[in-house]
Protein backbone atom coordinates (compact mmCIF):
# COMPACT_ATOMS: atom_id res chain seq x y z
CA UNK A 1 0.00 0.00 0.00
CA UNK A 2 1.40 3.32 -1.14
CA UNK A 3 1.20 6.00 2.27
CA UNK A 4 1.51 9.65 1.76
CA UNK A 5 3.27 12.30 3.93
CA UNK A 6 1.19 14.32 5.55
CA UNK A 7 2.25 17.61 3.47
CA UNK A 8 2.12 15.54 0.12
CA UNK A 9 -1.51 14.55 1.13
CA UNK A 10 -2.04 18.61 1.87
CA UNK A 11 -0.44 19.38 -1.50
CA UNK A 12 -2.53 16.87 -3.58
CA UNK A 13 -5.87 17.69 -1.70
CA UNK A 14 -4.77 21.87 -2.76
CA UNK A 15 -4.15 20.85 -6.46
CA UNK A 16 -7.76 19.24 -6.37
CA UNK A 17 -9.24 21.62 -4.94
CA UNK A 18 -7.84 24.49 -7.66
CA UNK A 19 -8.78 22.26 -10.72
CA UNK A 20 -11.86 21.83 -9.34
CA UNK A 21 -12.24 25.53 -8.70
CA UNK A 22 -10.62 26.40 -12.20
CA UNK A 23 -13.85 27.58 -15.14
CA UNK A 24 -14.14 24.70 -17.53
CA UNK A 25 -14.03 25.44 -21.15
CA UNK A 26 -17.71 24.56 -21.19
CA UNK A 27 -18.34 27.66 -19.58
CA UNK A 28 -16.55 29.72 -22.32
CA UNK A 29 -18.66 32.10 -25.05
CA UNK A 30 -16.05 31.77 -27.93
CA UNK A 31 -11.88 31.02 -27.46
CA UNK A 32 -9.96 34.19 -27.60
CA UNK A 33 -8.18 35.44 -30.87
CA UNK A 34 -4.47 34.91 -30.62
CA UNK A 35 -3.97 37.10 -33.97
CA UNK A 36 -5.47 40.26 -34.47
CA UNK A 37 -7.66 39.74 -37.30
CA UNK A 38 -8.07 36.71 -39.19
CA UNK A 39 -11.10 37.19 -41.76
CA UNK A 40 -12.63 33.91 -42.47
CA UNK A 41 -11.80 31.85 -45.76
CA UNK A 42 -14.76 29.70 -46.09
CA UNK A 43 -14.10 28.11 -49.25
CA UNK A 44 -11.28 26.09 -47.18
CA UNK A 45 -11.63 22.54 -47.18
CA UNK A 46 -10.72 22.14 -43.34
CA UNK A 47 -12.10 23.78 -40.70
CA UNK A 48 -11.48 23.37 -36.65
CA UNK A 49 -13.66 25.52 -34.08
CA UNK A 50 -12.77 28.88 -36.33
CA UNK A 51 -12.41 29.15 -40.29
CA UNK A 52 -9.00 29.47 -41.19
CA UNK A 53 -7.60 32.93 -41.92
CA UNK A 54 -7.79 34.43 -45.44
CA UNK A 55 -4.19 35.59 -45.89
CA UNK A 56 -3.21 38.99 -44.83
CA UNK A 57 -2.01 39.85 -48.06
CA UNK A 58 -5.52 39.55 -49.63
CA UNK A 59 -7.35 41.67 -46.53
CA UNK A 60 -9.69 44.47 -47.80
CA UNK A 61 -10.95 47.72 -45.66
CA UNK A 62 -14.47 45.38 -47.00
CA UNK A 63 -13.71 42.52 -45.06
CA UNK A 64 -14.78 44.81 -41.99
CA UNK A 65 -17.99 46.36 -43.18
CA UNK A 66 -21.06 44.15 -43.29
CA UNK A 67 -23.93 45.81 -45.27
CA UNK A 68 -26.92 43.12 -44.54
CA UNK A 69 -28.55 44.41 -42.10
CA UNK A 70 -29.14 48.15 -43.34
CA UNK A 71 -32.54 46.65 -45.46
CA UNK A 72 -35.86 45.89 -44.44
CA UNK A 73 -36.31 42.21 -45.16
CA UNK A 74 -39.60 41.04 -46.73
CA UNK A 75 -41.63 39.01 -44.55
CA UNK A 76 -41.38 35.47 -45.78
CA UNK A 77 -42.05 33.12 -43.29
CA UNK A 78 -44.90 31.68 -41.71
CA UNK A 79 -44.54 33.24 -38.80
CA UNK A 80 -44.20 36.52 -39.75
CA UNK A 81 -40.37 37.42 -39.11
CA UNK A 82 -37.41 38.05 -41.31
CA UNK A 83 -34.19 37.44 -38.53
CA UNK A 84 -31.24 38.44 -41.19
CA UNK A 85 -27.90 37.30 -39.24
CA UNK A 86 -24.73 38.51 -39.32
CA UNK A 87 -22.55 36.08 -38.34
CA UNK A 88 -18.99 34.85 -39.72
CA UNK A 89 -20.95 33.11 -42.37
CA UNK A 90 -21.80 35.87 -44.00
CA UNK A 91 -19.50 38.46 -42.46
CA UNK A 92 -16.47 36.29 -42.31
CA UNK A 93 -14.35 39.64 -40.98
CA UNK A 94 -16.09 38.10 -37.67
CA UNK A 95 -14.07 35.15 -37.71
CA UNK A 96 -12.47 34.36 -34.45
CA UNK A 97 -14.07 37.68 -32.81
CA UNK A 98 -16.32 35.90 -30.19
CA UNK A 99 -19.57 38.38 -31.56
CA UNK A 100 -22.26 38.43 -34.51
CA UNK A 101 -25.38 40.77 -34.77
CA UNK A 102 -28.94 39.88 -36.30
CA UNK A 103 -31.88 42.18 -37.83
CA UNK A 104 -35.03 40.54 -36.58
CA UNK A 105 -38.45 42.46 -38.64
CA UNK A 106 -41.61 41.25 -36.94
CA UNK A 107 -44.84 42.06 -38.76
CA UNK A 108 -47.86 43.01 -36.68
CA UNK A 109 -49.24 39.86 -34.94
CA UNK A 110 -45.68 38.11 -36.07
CA UNK A 111 -43.51 36.57 -33.99
CA UNK A 112 -39.84 35.42 -33.62
CA UNK A 113 -41.04 31.88 -31.83
CA UNK A 114 -39.67 30.01 -29.63
CA UNK A 115 -36.19 29.10 -30.24
CA UNK A 116 -32.61 29.18 -28.47
CA UNK A 117 -29.05 29.73 -28.77
CA UNK A 118 -26.33 26.73 -28.08
CA UNK A 119 -23.48 28.95 -27.90
CA UNK A 120 -24.27 32.57 -26.83
CA UNK A 121 -26.23 35.07 -24.77
CA UNK A 122 -28.21 37.45 -26.51
CA UNK A 123 -28.73 41.17 -25.74
CA UNK A 124 -31.32 43.10 -27.84
CA UNK A 125 -32.52 46.60 -28.36
CA UNK A 126 -35.74 47.38 -29.98
CA UNK A 127 -35.60 49.69 -32.40
CA UNK A 128 -39.11 50.31 -33.65
CA UNK A 129 -42.42 48.77 -32.72
CA UNK A 130 -43.52 47.41 -29.40
CA UNK A 131 -42.66 43.47 -28.86
CA UNK A 132 -43.60 41.07 -26.01
CA UNK A 133 -40.05 39.68 -25.30
CA UNK A 134 -40.04 36.27 -22.98
CA UNK A 135 -38.28 33.85 -21.85
CA UNK A 136 -38.37 30.28 -20.24
CA UNK A 137 -35.88 28.85 -17.93
CA UNK A 138 -34.71 25.54 -17.48
CA UNK A 139 -36.90 25.43 -14.55
CA UNK A 140 -40.20 26.58 -16.69
CA UNK A 141 -40.33 29.37 -15.68
CA UNK A 142 -41.88 32.11 -17.59
CA UNK A 143 -40.27 35.82 -17.73
CA UNK A 144 -41.63 38.39 -20.06
CA UNK A 145 -41.85 42.22 -20.68
CA UNK A 146 -43.57 44.42 -23.70
CA UNK A 147 -40.69 46.44 -24.42
CA UNK A 148 -40.92 49.71 -26.56
CA UNK A 149 -38.03 51.57 -28.58
CA UNK A 150 -34.26 52.18 -26.60
CA UNK A 151 -35.69 49.15 -24.08
CA UNK A 152 -32.71 46.65 -24.05
CA UNK A 153 -32.60 42.93 -23.35
CA UNK A 154 -30.84 39.98 -22.05
CA UNK A 155 -31.25 36.40 -22.81
CA UNK A 156 -28.95 34.23 -20.73
CA UNK A 157 -27.04 31.51 -22.99
CA UNK A 158 -29.72 28.76 -24.27
CA UNK A 159 -32.15 29.86 -22.65
CA UNK A 160 -35.74 29.43 -24.88
CA UNK A 161 -37.45 32.95 -25.76
CA UNK A 162 -39.24 34.59 -28.54
CA UNK A 163 -40.42 37.87 -29.50
CA UNK A 164 -44.17 38.93 -30.07
CA UNK A 165 -45.27 41.44 -31.76
CA UNK A 166 -48.09 43.40 -29.89
CA UNK A 167 -47.64 46.64 -31.84
CA UNK A 168 -50.29 48.10 -34.98
CA UNK A 169 -46.88 48.44 -37.06
CA UNK A 170 -43.67 46.54 -37.67
CA UNK A 171 -41.35 46.07 -34.77
CA UNK A 172 -37.76 46.21 -35.28
CA UNK A 173 -34.68 45.03 -32.94
CA UNK A 174 -30.99 44.33 -33.37
CA UNK A 175 -29.67 41.43 -31.52
CA UNK A 176 -26.25 40.58 -30.62
CA UNK A 177 -24.28 37.98 -29.67
CA UNK A 178 -21.35 36.43 -28.19
CA UNK A 179 -20.21 34.12 -30.35
CA UNK A 180 -19.15 34.43 -33.87
CA UNK A 181 -21.85 31.74 -34.82
CA UNK A 182 -24.55 31.46 -32.13
CA UNK A 183 -26.60 28.78 -33.61
CA UNK A 184 -30.43 28.69 -33.42
CA UNK A 185 -32.25 25.92 -32.29
CA UNK A 186 -36.36 26.90 -33.81
CA UNK A 187 -38.13 24.53 -31.62
CA UNK A 188 -41.30 24.34 -34.35
CA UNK A 189 -38.77 23.54 -37.21
CA UNK A 190 -37.16 21.65 -35.38
CA UNK A 191 -39.17 19.11 -33.83
CA UNK A 192 -41.94 19.81 -36.97
CA UNK A 193 -39.74 20.36 -39.98
CA UNK A 194 -36.30 18.59 -39.09
CA UNK A 195 -35.06 16.48 -42.47
CA UNK A 196 -35.18 13.40 -42.12
CA UNK A 197 -38.45 13.82 -40.03
CA UNK A 198 -38.85 12.67 -36.79
CA UNK A 199 -40.75 9.65 -36.24
CA UNK A 200 -44.59 10.56 -36.24
CA UNK A 201 -44.76 8.27 -32.77
CA UNK A 202 -42.24 10.13 -31.37
CA UNK A 203 -44.29 13.37 -31.44
CA UNK A 204 -47.51 11.94 -30.58
CA UNK A 205 -45.58 10.34 -27.38
CA UNK A 206 -44.21 13.56 -26.88
CA UNK A 207 -47.51 15.41 -27.28
CA UNK A 208 -49.81 13.31 -26.01
CA UNK A 209 -52.10 13.77 -28.86
CA UNK A 210 -53.41 11.32 -31.98
CA UNK A 211 -51.17 11.46 -35.63
CA UNK A 212 -54.02 13.83 -37.21
CA UNK A 213 -52.52 16.78 -34.80
CA UNK A 214 -49.04 16.00 -35.55
CA UNK A 215 -49.97 16.07 -39.13
CA UNK A 216 -51.75 18.83 -39.06
CA UNK A 217 -48.90 21.10 -37.95
CA UNK A 218 -46.16 19.09 -39.76
CA UNK A 219 -48.33 20.80 -42.69
CA UNK A 220 -48.11 23.91 -41.93
CA UNK A 221 -44.21 23.82 -41.91
CA UNK A 222 -43.88 22.60 -45.73
CA UNK A 223 -42.41 25.83 -47.66
C1 LIG B 1 -33.62 37.10 -31.47
O1 LIG B 1 -34.04 36.43 -30.56
C2 LIG B 1 -32.50 36.71 -32.28
O2 LIG B 1 -32.07 35.56 -32.10
O3 LIG B 1 -31.99 37.51 -33.09
MN1 LIG C 1 -32.61 34.76 -30.15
Amino acid sequence: MITLSPSLLLFCLTVSLLLLLLPLPSHCADPDPLQDLCVADLSASISANNFPCKPLSEVTSDDFVFNGLRKQANFTDAFGVTVTTGNVLSFPGLNTLGIAMNRVDIEPGGINPPHSHPRASEIGIVIEGNILAGIVTTKNVYCSKVLTAGQVFVIPRGLVHFQLNVGQKKALTFTAFNSHLPGSTVLPLNLFAAAPSIPVEVLTKTFLVDEDAINNIKSKFVF
